[in-house]
């Protein structure tokens, strides 16, 4: 799909401008929203290790950020195509929060696209907002 090429490329294109001098492994994010807009994100390290955030976490911070309120499809780019770079259990939850069981998050590596998921594959029987009602 057109779409997917667009949102593939938004989170190669962030992955570059990743900041992870402790691990070296880089990682972009994009989402698409409930308007048609696309929200990037990357990884940003720390020297205190765990105070890192990952570049779906940077990524949703960014479409909260700019206005958008859903994660209709995510695509996500890191590590070198052998093994992929499926979002942590913490970004999975995060990413729960704002998504459909449907929504699907495409799961690329530096040169394009290399499987997919909806978020009910990586995430099944979630706990979400409506659990609070
Ligand atoms: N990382 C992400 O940003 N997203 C993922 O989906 C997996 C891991 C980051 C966290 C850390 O900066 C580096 O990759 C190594 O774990």
């Amino acid at each position: 799909m057109r779409d997917d090429i667009f949102l593939i490329k938004a989170a190669i294109s962030a992955r570059q401008i990743a900041y992870a001098p402790y691990s070296n492994f880089l990682v972009g994010a994009a989402i698409l929203d409930e308007k048609d807009h696309i929200h990037q994100g990357q990884n940003v390290e720390n020297a205190a290790y765990p105070n890192g955030i990952c570049a779906e976490t940077s990524a949703i911070a960014t479409m909260i950020q700019q206005g958008g309120t859903r994660i209709v499809k995510m695509a996500v780019s890191g590590g070198n195509g052998e093994l992929l770079c499926t979002p942590c259990g913490g970004c999975r939850q995060r990413i729960r929060e704002f998504a459909s069981q449907d929504t699907r998050i495409l799961i690329c590596d530096a040169n394009g696209l290399k499987e997919q998921f909806t978020l009910s594959d990586l995430l099944p029987h979630s706990f979400g907002p409506e659990n609070l009602d």
